[in-house]
């Protein structure tokens, strides 16, 4: 049998998803992100753009979510057309609710989404409420994005910065690519107190191109749980 197992917060997930698309206005260029979650906000703007006329644009952040987005009728821009976004709504993997300080990037789209979410005037976070840390680093690893050239030394530099790195493969041992062909470094900080330092250091290596944490950069999240629907701004 092949498939992925079901997802038991798929039903939150999809909540969270539909509240974020009731967001989205006539008019509005959209970024779209990547993900499970983000999944259904996709799905969510289709049946709107068909059912209800919406007239939007967007702009995907993954080859995955470009396919989505044809398949549901989304009509899709470009940036040389829309260099500014309205909005975009995406998934997350870790969210502080103090500062909406975020990790990304356990899909590999970090880098297009860090693009699209920094181009939006709203940068709107979807998710179940199992996503909330007290400090991010607590429930994944923190991705970085490295040109395929050199790879090893940049891992070597991480590890002094005091992860423990694995670079993203594939179950058959090959590297796994970005839609930019570059590698994921997988990297475990533990619970980390200064994100934002953490963020530029990771940058002044030679080699990074992007890395995971989400600085400053959402303007809401929305979640749901057991408890029901959140909205943190
Ligand atoms: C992809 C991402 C996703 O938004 C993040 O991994 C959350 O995914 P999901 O909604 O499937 O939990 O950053 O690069």
């Amino acid at each position: 049998m092949t498939g992925k197992a079901p997802d038991p917060a798929a039903n939150l997930k999809q909540q969270a998803a539909i509240k974020a698309a009731s967001l989205v206005q006539d008019g509005m260029a959209v970024g779209l992100g990547t993900g499970s979650t983000a999944f259904f906000v996709v799905a969510e703007l289709g049946r709107r753009v068909r059912e209800e006329g919406l007239k939007i644009c967007a702009i995907p952040t993954s080859d995955a979510t470009e396919a989505q987005a044809r398949e549901e009728g989304i009509p899709l821009t470009t940036f040389a057309a829309h260099p500014e976004l309205d909005i975009t709504i995406d998934g997350a993997d870790e969210i502080e609710p103090r500062t909406l300080n975020l990790v990304k990037g356990r899909g590999g789209a970090l880098l297009r989404e860090k693009i699209v979410a920094s181009a939006a005037k709203q940068f709107v976070i979807v998710a179940d409420s199992s996503k909330y840390v007290d400090h991010l680093g607590m429930l994944c690893p923190v991705p970085v994005e490295v040109i395929p050239f050199g790879w090893e030394n940049v891992a070597v530099k991480l590890g002094r910065m005091g992860a423990h790195v694995t670079p993203r493969k594939h179950r058959d041992g090959s590297f796994y690519l970005t839609d930019e062909k570059n590698l994921i470094m997988d990297c475990v900080f533990g619970p980390i107190e200064d994100p934002h330092k953490l963020g530029t250091d990771i940058h002044s290596i030679v080699g990074v191109v992007e890395h995971g944490l989400f600085i400053e950069m959402a303007t809401q999240a929305i979640t749901a749980g057991p408890e029901g629907i959140r909205v943190i701004t």
